[in-house]
């Protein structure tokens, strides 16, 4: 029997990682470096891709890579070269994700849904541009900025500051030698996310994902405070043109163009008027998303991701996916997204209800004892035979945590509720 690394250390790793551990066909699941949820962690950081390929090989592992930065570096291709299996993009489709300037000019020539826009290193053409124009536009960097890296405007002037942190006073280090400026699309954003094999695209669920760090999506943007599967939001005759006229386009185009994508594509969707298009893509699940979509599986996830990297998913039956709604509730420390204090030990895990999982991010097992590590430090996801019922399971779960530092917001899922 196969075992499997899984690379990352947050709660999208835990949920991974939780997920595959339940497969007949798996032996041992490590995850490097992983967190204090995860089960057998390997102390090898995510850019040490000498170090994670040597383990893998020794350990005859399949290798499933969580965050996008192993991707654009090129993980994929290094394993496949040493004939080690890997699900994922290699790092030329991972420039869907990688560079977002690649991504928009890559929707353009194929006819894919996605707010008009220019691209700019001047500062001086960038002012003039936005002067010129009648409509509020988002700027963006072209590179991984760690979510950070895109300033959405609401006046000329805001447009112009965003230029000059990106492009002047390079905020976002050479992410921001180029830039977008796209028109600001109004309306309700969801995700949707698909599984790959490089021919073929099936549906993973949609979600809708809470970025805001305070309730009703005020104050700063976080890595995600929470986020629930799947949403009303997008209904079935939005999920079938989102699936064809975006995932299918995508995926035939990749190919097409010699940048075959095999992996999970995540497209984030604003929705006005009834159409979809695309803010961005990821070249992987996202986190906190993959926790409720985890949580809502009822197929082996790993006999899809070894279809994933053979090509074979269309022989594959259509997944299973319980009929129930999941919610993952971000606990974070109270300071995040700025500073926060670490190290404070959290109680109430043996407390947990059945239909409840707790995933960990940032945590740390010392002697037995959790403790916080990071910004984001667990999620809380729970099933529920309807969204409100999901909520407040979750909410309820949560309740029974405590540490000293402990931050959650109270409205996760709500915003989906309207449309049911
Ligand atoms: N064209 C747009 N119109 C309106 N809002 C946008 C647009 N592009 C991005 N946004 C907002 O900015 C957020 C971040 O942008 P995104 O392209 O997803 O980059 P990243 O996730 O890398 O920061 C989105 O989740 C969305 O809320
Ligand atoms: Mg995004």
């Amino acid at each position: 029997m196969v075992n499997i690394l899984v690379i990352g250390s947050g709660g999208r790793e835990h949920a991974l990682s939780w997920k595959l551990s339940q497969s007949s066909k798996i032996n041992k699941v490590f995850t490097a470096p992983g967190n204090g949820g995860t089960e057998n962690n390997i102390p090898i950081p995510v850019d040490d891709l000498d170090a994670l390929a040597s383990f893998a090989q020794k350990n005859d592992c399949f290798t499933v890579v969580g965050p996008e930065a192993p991707l654009a570096a090129g993980i994929v291709d290094k394993f496949n070269q040493m004939n080690l299996r890997i699900f994922g993009p290699s790092k030329n489709a991972a420039q869907l994700e990688s560079s977002k300037i690649w991504a928009k000019n890559f929707m353009k020539r194929n006819d894919i849904p996605t707010a008009r826009f220019e691209i700019f290193d001047d500062p001086k053409k960038a002012h003039d541009y936005v002067k010129s124009l009648s409509y509020n536009v988002v700027v963006k960097a072209d590179g991984l900025a760690a979510g950070k890296g895109v300033i959405v405007c609401n006046s000329t002037e805001e447009a112009i500051s965003a230029i000059n942190t990106i492009l002047v006073k390079k905020t976002f280090g050479d992410a921001g030698n180029r830039i977008i400026i796209e028109e600001r699309i109004d309306g309700i954003e969801a995700s949707y996310i698909a599984l790959s094999d490089g021919n073929i695209a099936i549906p993973m669920a949609s979600s809708q994902d809470h970025k805001r760090i305070f309730d009703d999506d005020k104050g700063p943007n976080t890595g995600g405070m929470g986020a629930y599967s799947p949403t009303p939001v997008i209904n079935e005759i939005l999920a079938k043109k989102i699936q064809e006229k975006i995932i299918n386009t995508t995926i035939d185009a990749m190919k097409e163009e010699k940048t075959v994508f095999k992996g999970f594509l995540y497209a984030g969707i604003m929705i006005r008027d009834d159409q979809p298009y695309v803010l961005e893509y990821n070249v992987r699940m996202g986190d906190p998303e993959c926790q409720p979509i985890t949580m809502r599986m009822d197929f082996d996830l790993y006999e899809y991701l070894v279809a994933s990297v053979d090509g074979t998913l269309s022989s594959m039956p259509a997944p299973l996916w319980k009929n129930q709604s999941a919610v993952c509730l971000v606990l974070a420390s109270n300071g995040y997204p700025e500073s926060y204090p670490n190290n404070e030990e959290i109680t109430g895990f043996d407390l947990i209800p059945e239909n409840v999982y707790v995933f960990h991010a940032g945590t740390k097992n010392q002697d037995g004892r959790i403790l916080s590590n990071g910004g984001r430090v667990l999620g809380v996801t729970a099933l529920g035979d309807t969204l409100a019922s999901a909520i407040s399971n979750a909410y309820a779960a949560a309740e029974k945590i405590s540490w000293p530092h402990k931050y959650c917001r109270t409205d996760i899922g709500k915003k989906g509720l309207p449309h049911l």
